[in-house]
């Protein structure tokens, strides 16, 4: 550890005095967080306090720059107040001449505030200071686990009365440590459940994260190890555990706070990171299984889209017990009604079509959106009928230009002089294909708004312009629905475990949160159906779809 800057908090609790006790503290540098606790059998909420503060300065470097936040009013005045000064000149005893208790505590604390810069600061006691609280807990869970096993901390980590053992790190704003850190041995009668994202982020994978957390840590006493970026973390063995503390504040972050990657498959597996899409015929699967059975996981949950489900179904079949979350911003996976994440992308969506109306309107311009969804028009026909578009072009209903001219000049002899066309990145006119834009051996969909927008020049007079929405759509926090429903997806997981129904999908039917085989999930695309009554709806309000119906 390098010299820097370290926010220390600590907290010491007893259950009788004297009797068992326990200390606790996080050690903040940057960051990164690292927890310490650990037990004493006869001792006094003094000394544990103290041992708190003795034990995290031990970790910090000689010379280092310290602010200790602390609720015990007696440790924090004993340095700021200069009394520690004084008890030492008075060789040891105090103003009323007695000895001072917990001598080796103080002397040892002493010398450590000399060697570095101290702040001494006192916070209130079971405050709201989450750090403080943090501290309290894992002091009262140092003494609880010592209770029932006669042993060490939670994490195992000290001996009674003894040296902190290994670091526990938890998952401070955003990523984990990387690079197969040991986690620590399985309490016994612990269960443990894998976590894993995969595939493109999406709005509400904290959510689930949180909810597979807290579901199974709150209600079961189980564990969750967390597998950063996706399948690569499983296969390097780059993971750490995920308590409550470690998941706290992440229910309206986007992203994924455990990083994911739509690259890495275990089965064929490119070493480095590189982005390719090349087969490399190297089949790291088994060092993923090795790690699972490692750590002790009886179950890895994975939250992930089509192509993450169809690796947990793999797995299953090499004997791994897994249950898939289904994540993707497309709603294209048919074994649930609505995927987390895609509320929230058509939410972004109409809220861009809506702001792209100014301009529209304003230069009497034909304006072409597109967006996001791969094969599938959900987002283009959800955002497109709540933006008001006038045209929405989806790939399961091939359109054809003369009737995205014909509805402009509509709409312009009635007095509309500007028309919004939303179109699904998969989108194609009749008799063509979807447009890709590649870059070495990579394809990716897009394009189609430029092509649209030259093509309305070309047949009309009027000036058009394209914007492709791209990756805003997955970006930014989760609607108020995909929190709910992520919550929903990660609570239902965390049953399936403890059911034991594996190899399963949580899914929405109805306003059900139920599951589904994986095998049936992963078949297919679910697509829009030109017939829905959606479709009809917005044929209904004078939406053109590029194509008669
Ligand atoms: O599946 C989600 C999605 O955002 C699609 O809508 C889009 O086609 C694709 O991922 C983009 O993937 P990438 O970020 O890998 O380019």
């Amino acid at each position: 550890m390098s010299t820097s800057d370290f926010d220390i908090y600590t907290d010491g609790a007893c259950a009788g005095n004297p009797g068992p006790g326990g200390w606790a503290a996080v050690i903040m540098e940057g960051g990164r967080a690292r927890e310490i606790s650990s037990h004493e059998e006869r001792t006094t909420n003094q000394r544990m306090e103290l041992k708190a503060a003795v034990e995290a300065l031990r970790m910090v470097p000689p010379g280092s720059r310290v602010r200790l936040f602390s609720d015990s009013a007696y440790l924090v005045n004993c340095f700021n107040q200069s009394w520690i000064d004084r008890w030492q000149k008075n060789g040891w005893l105090t103003g009323k001449g007695q000895p001072v208790e917990n001598r080796d505590l103080w002397s040892e604390l002493l010398e450590l505030s000399m060697a570095n810069t101290v702040e001494w600061i006192k916070v209130k006691g079971h405050s709201t200071d989450r750090l403080n609280q943090r501290c309290d807990h894992l002091a009262r869970e140092a003494i609880v686990s010592a209770k029932e096993n006669g042993s060490p901390g939670r994490e195992g980590n000290s001996e009674a009365g003894g040296k902190p053992g290994p670091e526990k790190f938890g998952v401070i704003n955003s990523r984990t440590q990387p690079g197969g850190k040991e986690l620590p041995a399985k309490n016994p009668g612990v269960r443990r459940l894998g976590l894993l994202t995969g595939g493109g982020d999406c709005p509400g994978l904290n959510a689930v994260i949180r909810a597979v957390v807290k579901g199974a840590t709150y209600n079961y006493n189980m564990e969750v190890v967390g597998f950063n970026n996706g399948f690569r973390g499983l296969v390097e063995n780059d993971a750490s555990l995920l308590d409550d503390f470690a998941v706290s504040g992440i229910l309206n972050r986007g992203g994924t706070i455990l990083g994911t990657s739509n690259r890495d498959n275990p089965f064929d597996f490119r070493p480095g990171g590189s982005s390719d899409y090349r087969e490399t015929d190297n089949d790291r699967s088994g060092d993923a299984v090795k790690n699972l059975e490692k750590w002790g996981i009886e179950c890895l949950v994975i939250i992930g889209g089509d192509g993450s489900l169809l690796l947990a179904h793999r797995f299953s079949k090499l004997g791994v017990p897994v249950i898939g979350i289904p994540k993707t911003i497309d709603n294209d996976l048919p074994a649930t009604d609505v995927t987390f994440g895609f509320d929230s992308a058509v939410t972004t969506a109409t809220e861009a079509i809506d702001k792209i109306h100014t301009t529209a309107e304003s230069h009497h311009r034909v304006m072409v959106v597109e967006v996001m969804g791969r094969h599938a028009g959900w987002i283009a026909l959800q955002a497109g009928m709540a933006g008001g578009g006038d045209i929405i072009l989806i790939p399961e209903l091939p359109f054809e230009y003369q009737y995205i001219v014909d509805k402009i000049r509509e709409r312009h002899h009635r007095g509309k002089k500007f028309s919004i066309i939303v179109v699904a990145e998969g989108a194609y006119p009749e008799g063509g294909e979807p447009m890709y834009q590649t870059r070495g051996d990579v394809k990716r969909l897009g394009g189609i708004s430029s092509a649209i927008a030259r093509e309305i020049e070309n047949k009309t007079d009027m000036e058009s312009r394209a914007t492709v929405l791209g990756h805003i759509q997955r970006g930014g926090s989760p609607t108020s629905y995909d929190r709910v429903l992520a919550t929903r997806f990660g609570v239902k997981a965390v049953e399936l475990f403890r059911e034991e129904k594996y190899d399963e999908m949580v899914c929405l039917r109805g306003h059900n949160i139920e599951s589904v085989p994986l095998e049936e999930a992963v078949g297919g695309t679910k697509r829009v159906d030109p017939a829905s009554d959606q479709v009809r709806a917005a044929l209904a309000v004078g939406t053109s779809f590029g194509y008669p119906i």
